[in-house]
C-alpha cells in the first residue's frame, strides 16, 4: 500500500515536471498566460504547466503506458472499450499540492473555447476536493506574513493576486467550502477573508462557506466576506485596480455577522410582523449551529433588534419555536 501511495506521488512528480518543461516550449501556451498577465517568474512559483494537444503526450515520460497507476493517479483515462488517453490535454496545468508540500493532484483550464473550462483530477487516494485548498502551501509564508488568509474561487484569483504581491490567498477546488475546509485554514491562520466573484453564484458560494463558518466559530477567529463589483473576480479585479485598490476593499470586508443579517433580513419583508416572524423562523436553525460564546450573544442580540424583539423574547423563541425539519 505505502509503495503503491509513493509510486503515485513519483508519477505525479513526473508529470508535472513534463508539464512544466512543455510550457516553456510551448509559444501558444505561454502567450496565453503572457495575455492573462502571468509572467515566467509567477508560472515557475506555481509550477505551472501546458498539457499539449497529443492524445498520449505522458507517453513521453511514460514509456509503459499501460502502467495501471497512470490510471489510478488521475492522469491517465482508459475508455469502455480499454484505449488510453491522457486526461488533460490543450490545457494550463496548476499543480495541487497539501498543506506539507507534497503534489496530489492538478487542475487544468483550457485555453481558448471548449468545455469544461476547469478539469480537476478525479478523487484519488491522495486527493479529496472537499479537503484541499489550492495555493495553501505556496501561501504559507505569505498567510504568516499579512495576519490573514484570503479565500477565492479560482486558481487563477490565486495566481492573479499573487502576480500583484497578494501572496496569501487558497482556493477551494470548484466546491462550496467544507468545515474541513476551514479546519484547515483554521490552522493556518485565525483570520480568514473570503472574496468570491461579485456575481450570483459568487453571493451563493460566500453564503455557503458563512454556513460551514458557523459551528467553528469562537471569540478569538474573525471570519469576513468582501464583495466584489458583479463583472470581476479578485484576478480581473486587481489587474483592473491595481493592489491597493485590492487591499483597500480586503480592509473594508464585511463581518460574517453583519452578513449573515443582512442577508436573513433580504429574504423576508422586515417591514411586516410576518415577514419578521418568518425571519425568526429561518434563523433558528443558523443560530443552533453556532457554538455559545460572546459572539453567538452578540449576534443574537443585534438580530433580536433586527426582528422587534427583545433579547429574552427572541432567545425563548429559539427554545420554543419547534424545528423547520421534520
Ligand atoms: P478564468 O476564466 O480562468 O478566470 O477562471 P475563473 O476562476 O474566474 O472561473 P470561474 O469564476 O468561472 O470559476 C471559479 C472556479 O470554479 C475555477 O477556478 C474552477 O476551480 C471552478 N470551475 C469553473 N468552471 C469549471 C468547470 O467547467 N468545471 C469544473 N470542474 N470546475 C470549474
Ligand atoms: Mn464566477
Ligand atoms: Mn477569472
Ligand atoms: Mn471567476
Ligand atoms: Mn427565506
Amino acid at each position: 500500500r505505502k509503495e503503491e501511495v509513493s509510486r503515485h506521488q513519483q508519477v505525479l512528480d513526473m508529470a508535472q515536471a513534463h508539464y512544466a518543461r512543455s510550457l516553456k516550449q510551448s509559444p501558444e501556451a505561454v502567450r496565453y498566460l503572457k495575455q492573462r498577465g502571468v509572467t515566467g517568474e509567477f508560472a515557475a512559483r506555481f509550477g505551472l504547466g501546458w498539457a499539449g494537444h497529443d492524445r498520449r503526450g505522458l507517453a513521453a515520460v511514460f514509456p509503459n503506458y499501460e502502467e495501471p497507476v497512470l490510471v489510478e493517479s488521475g492522469l491517465v483515462i482508459e475508455s469502455e472499450d480499454g484505449r488510453r488517453y491522457d486526461r488533460f490535454r490543450e490545457r494550463i496545468m496548476f499543480p495541487i499540492r497539501n498543506q506539507r508540500g507534497s503534489l496530489i493532484g492538478f487542475g487544468g483550464r483550457i485555453i481558448g473555447k471548449g468545455e469544461p473550462k476547469y478539469l480537476n483530477s478525479p478523487e484519488t487516494p491522495l486527493f479529496s476536493k472537499g479537503n484541499e485548498l489550492y495555493g495553501l502551501w505556496e501561501a504559507r509564508t505569505a498567510i504568516r506574513g499579512e495576519g490573514h488568509v484570503l479565500v477565492v474561487e479560482g486558481y487563477m484569483d490565486v495566481v492573479g493576486l499573487a502576480q500583484h504581491g497578494v501572496g496569501n490567498a487558497v482556493a477551494t477546488l470548484g466546491t462550496a467550502t467544507t468545515p474541513a475546509h476551514i479546519q484547515k485554514l483554521l490552522r493556518a491562520s485565525s483570520k480568514i477573508v473570503f472574496s468570491f466573484d461579485g456575481d450570483k453564484a459568487g453571493r451563493r458560494a460566500a453564503w455557503r462557506a458563512l454556513l460551514a463558518c458557523l459551528p467553528l466559530l469562537r471569540d478569538d477567529i474573525s471570519m469576513r466576506f468582501l464583495f466584489l463589483p458583479a463583472d470581476h473576480d479578485p484576478d480581473s479585479y486587481i489587474r483592473e485596480y491595481g493592489a491597493e485598490a485590492f487591499k483597500a476593499t480586503v480592509a473594508e470586508a464585511m463581518a460574517l455577522s453583519r452578513f449573515m443579517l443582512e442577508e436573513l433580513a433580504s429574504h423576508h419583508a422586515m417591514d411586516e410582523p410576518e415577514g419578521r416572524a418568518a425571519c425568526v423562523h429561518e434563523a433558528k436553525p443558523l443560530f443552533d449551529l453556532l457554538p455559545a460564546g460572546a459572539l453567538r450573544m452578540q449576534i443574537e442580540r443585534e438580530f433580536a433588534r433586527l426582528v422587534q424583539l427583545t433579547p429574552e423574547e427572541l432567545a425563548q423563541m429559539f427554545r420554543g419555536v419547534p424545528d423547520a425539519q421534520p
